[in-house]
């Protein structure tokens, strides 16, 4: 698959502190990592095209980031912009709210997996219910390729190769990963409020594309994606409405760049 994004978006990468004409040391010391200028998602998106996945984890309407009164409507609109650019979208919610995007999926594409993040540890605030649950959508077009060999063992991919494996045996859709919170994930923690630990959005990387791949993120805060990206040698574009975020984003992604 071709990765493109159009060159005058691309003009507007954002550089590291005094590099101003130094794009292409940014670019190699971020590896395939793109960082854009701050904007809108819809605005993203329309600059992009080719990637084989894109990850959308906006605020939540609801707790930190607000309430919008036209979410669902939002929501429904930048999944549809997210499927002109890529055969894999994933939408992060809480699944009460997150649902009603099944209720009005794009012509020709279907839910491939409702993947719920379990976590243990959320401190309890109320009387009542902990929360220890939230979801991802993985909405895909059509016959998309999907690549659960890509979670095989070294062994297993060996024989897979050789044709000795009758089934592949895809990955669980509850990612049990513990909330980066005090003592926990503390070497990936950056003080963004959402901030997603990187197993979680491992799995959708590698489920949605192979080495060399494009992915985007349009929403991407502290920047997890591109940290996870460069791990698993995928390209990304990632890009969000806050500066603070953005500057963020390319700290991290720089000061994982490699690793
Ligand atoms: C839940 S956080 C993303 C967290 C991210 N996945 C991480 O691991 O750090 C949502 C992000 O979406 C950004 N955002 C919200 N609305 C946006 C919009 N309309 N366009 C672009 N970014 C937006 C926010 O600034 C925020 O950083």
């Amino acid at each position: 698959m071709q990765h493109q994004i159009i060159p005058g978006r691309l003009a507007r990468v954002v550089r590291a502190k005094g590099a101003s004409s130094r794009s292409s040391v940014l670019q190699s010391r971020t590896g395939g990592v793109t960082i854009l200028e701050p904007a809108d998602v819809l605005e993203t998106l329309e600059s992009a095209r080719d990637a084989s996945a894109v990850i959308l984890d906006p605020w939540y309407n609801r707790g930190v980031g607000g309430v919008r009164h036209n979410y669902d409507e939002w929501l429904g609109t930048v999944v549809d912009r997210s499927f002109d650019v890529a055969d894999h979208v994933y939408v992060w919610g809480f699944p009460q709210i997150v649902c009603r995007v099944l209720d009005k999926l794009p012509p020709k594409t279907e839910l491939t997996a409702w993947i719920t993040w379990y976590y243990k540890n959320c401190p309890s605030m109320i009387r009542g219910w902990r929360s220890a649950q939230y979801t991802c959508l993985h909405l895909s077009r059509d016959g998309a390729r999907l690549y659960p060999e890509n979670f095989m063992t070294e062994e297993q991919q060996e024989r897979y190769r050789e044709g000795k494996m009758r089934y592949i045996p895809g990955p669980p859709s509850v990612l049990e990963v513990p909330l980066n919170i005090g003592f926990v994930g503390r070497g990936e923690q950056t003080g963004h409020p959402a901030q997603k630990p990187l197993k979680t959005i491992e799995p959708l990387v590698k489920m949605s594309s192979k080495e060399g791949d494009l992915v985007i993120d349009p929403m991407c805060g502290s920047g997890t994606t591109g940290v996870v990206c460069n791990m698993l040698n995928r390209k990304a574009v990632l890009c969000d409405m806050s500066e603070e975020y953005t500057a963020l984003a390319r700290k991290r992604v720089l000061e994982n760049a490699g690793q």
